[in-house]
């Protein structure tokens, strides 16, 4: 696994400490190294286009759909499981996809496509008003995995999947890809640039890293991290 921003930036903190005693070349010299390594990681990150930026978001969101989908079907199949697991993966959705991806969209894309009068604000509309759905679906899934109200959980988990895959399957295929059309080059690169800013702001480093880290945590926990468990046995 990548080291996040936060571990890296306390590895170089370390080392740049430990110079105290040695010469100013050696100092110079020793500088350098993480200097460079800095550099190199800045670099990596500023390669995250805004779509990109956006869309592996999208990925922590399905990671967190296959969670709810699992709980749905442990509840069907009277199967006992963790809520824990859902309380969590509740607070993961309303970290970093309400309170930040949302965040973004509502503030940075959604506005771009309102003020030019694109014929895509009928979909901004939507998804907005979504949002605002999803919301209070998450709070209720947050208290009815905690209050032990299952027929209710399973309720708001069914909701909350069949509005969010088409909700994020349209920004994917339609929205994000039509952000090229509404905003120049520049603009869309300093976008980019601009959500990284935010999201080291946000989160005190890699918010990405920390919430792939998070969710693979739950997942294990649930029991459906190894991948090959979707794969049918017999085609
Ligand atoms: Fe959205
Ligand atoms: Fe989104």
């Amino acid at each position: 696994m990548k080291t996040s921003r936060r571990d890296f930036l306390i590895g170089t903190s370390t080392v740049a400490g430990s110079t105290l005693v040695v010469p100013f070349s050696a100092l110079a010299a020793q500088q350098k190294a993480p200097k460079k390594a800095a550099k190199k990681k800045e670099e990596a990150e500023e390669d995250v286009s805004t779509n990109e930026d956006l869309m592996r978001e999208h990925g922590v969101l399905n990671r967190v759909l296959l969670i709810y989908d699992e709980a749905m079907r442990r509840i069907q199949a009277k199967e006992k499981f963790d809520p824990a697991v859902l309380t969590k993966s509740a607070g993961i959705i309303k970290s970093f996809i309400e309170d930040y991806h949302e965040k973004l969209e509502e503030d940075h894309i959604f506005p771009r496509f309102e003020q030019s009068g694109s014929k895509l604000t009928e979909l901004t509309v939507n998804l907005r008003a979504q949002h605002a759905v999803g919301r209070k679906l998450t709070e209720k899934i947050a208290a009815t995995a905690k209050s032990g109200e299952t027929q209710a959980l399973n309720s708001a988990l069914a909701a909350f999947n069949r509005m969010y895959r088409p909700h994020e399957a349209r920004e994917d295929t339609v929205l994000f890809p039509a952000l090229h059309s509404v905003v120049s080059k520049h603009e869309y690169d300093a976008m980019g640039e601009e959500f990284e800013r935010i999201e080291r702001k946000t989160f005190g480093g890699d918010g990405f890293d920390m919430a792939v880290d998070q969710v693979t945590e739950l997942e294990k926990q649930f029991d459906i991290y190894d991948i090959s468990k979707f794969t049918p046995d017999t085609v």
